[in-house]
């Protein structure tokens, strides 16, 4: 449904996306995850036709964004980062013009702009002009602006951003319920929200692609070996020989000890299960064998091993650099070009 190829994007001496590739399948949720500055929000507006490419191609619902950008505009619902609303309107007025410019049928807009409405849960303010919506309500204009004229593909930069508690839950469940019939890219900051919404996951870190996978594939892929939590009530010295000895085993550490109960990591080769073997090797001799499991790294340990590890220089800065250079593109430059851009592109259609 969605495929890009070798995509890079410079804006003058910066490389904002370095040769991505991904494909999306119809019908699926698939998250961009990536520090501030990744290039997520570049990438999308590659996607959504509202910048070429510098190199590389992308495909969207069959049709080249470059080659044929009105019949992939047609297919694609946009959230930008900073939705384009236009103050002096009300939501409604602002939703049916969007829904005439997008070329629903004049029939249709009533209906399909009341669709929207609701499931982007702000029908209560319907006649509230624009320029006077909280940064919530925005982004839910915004989403049922995206939602309008039900498009195949949905390009969600950072829905949730700006919403409360609950209306994060409500847009998730909206988001999942989306998805099936529509293929839908959303890009977060938030871990969790990846594990709960998306099938699959692409990390990018410094415009390049770090990993792609379901998120339970990359929670217990991204060791390259396995480890075994393993709590046990007899001499550390003596559970720590016990334990080298099984085949397979590659590395026993001790985690904690307190009083005569040892806590030890135990790493195996990779895809070898090794569990049966610790569980014998201690209860065989005789000793308690208090706790055994498995150590999955969490979502934020991995985005953290993959977004910081490879750089020499420390983190941080390099973070608070890129944080601040994009905020200020996000708020500088790019709001206002995205607010002008939309109804002038989409008037010619
Ligand atoms: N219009 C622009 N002109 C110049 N550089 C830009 C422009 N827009 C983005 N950049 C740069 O491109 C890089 C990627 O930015 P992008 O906005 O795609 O990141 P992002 O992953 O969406 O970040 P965030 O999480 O902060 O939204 C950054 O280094 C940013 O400073
Ligand atoms: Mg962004």
């Amino acid at each position: 449904m969605i495929e890009v190829q070798h995509l890079t994007k410079r804006y003058g001496p910066v490389t904002a996306v370095d040769d991505v590739s991904f494909r999306v399948e119809r019908g699926e949720i698939f998250g961009f995850l990536g520090p501030n500055g990744a290039g997520k929000t570049t990438t999308m507006r590659v996607l959504t036709g509202y910048m070429p490419p510098t190199e590389g191609r992308a495909i969207v619902a069959g049709y080249d964004v470059l080659d044929h950008p009105i019949e992939a505009k047609r297919r694609t619902g946009y959230l930008p980062e900073t939705p384009p609303l236009y103050p002096e309107m009300t939501v409604r007025d602002y939703l049916t013009f969007v829904a005439k410019i997008k070329g629903v049928p004049r029939k249709e807009r009533r209906v399909r702009v009341d669709a929207s409405m609701e499931r982007a849960r702000v029908a209560d303010m319907a006649n509230r002009h624009c320029g006077k919506l909280s940064k919530g309500y925005r982004q839910r204009v915004g989403l049922a602006q995206a939602l309008l004229h039900n498009p195949e593909v949905l390009i969600l930069d950072e829905p949730t951003a700006g919403l409360d508690p609950k209306q994060i839950i409500e847009t998730r469940e909206l988001i999942k319920q989306l998805g099936g019939d529509h293929t839908v890219i959303l890009s977060t900051h938030i871990l969790p929200e990846v594990g709960q919404t998306c099938q699959r996951v692409v990390i990018i870190n410094k415009g390049r692609v770090v990993a792609v996978d379901s998120p339970e594939n990359l929670t217990s892929r991204l060791r390259g070996s396995e480890t075994m939590y393993v709590q046990v009530d007899a001499t550390s010295e003596d559970t720590k020989r016990a334990l080298e000895a099984i085949p397979g085993v590659t590395q026993v550490s001790l985690a904690d000890t307190r009083g005569t109960v040892n806590s030890f990591e135990v790493s195996s080769e990779a895809g070898r299960d090794v569990r049966r073997e610790l569980a014998a090797a201690v209860v065989t001799r005789g000793w308690g064998l208090l706790e055994l499991r498995p150590l999955r790294m969490s979502l934020e340990e991995i985005f953290l091993h993959l977004t910081t590890d490879e750089s020499a220089a420390p983190p941080e800065p390099a973070g608070a650099d890129l944080s601040a250079s994009a905020e200020a593109s996000a708020d500088g430059q790019v709001g206002p070009a995205e607010a002008a851009h939309e109804p002038g592109e989409n008037a010619h259609e």
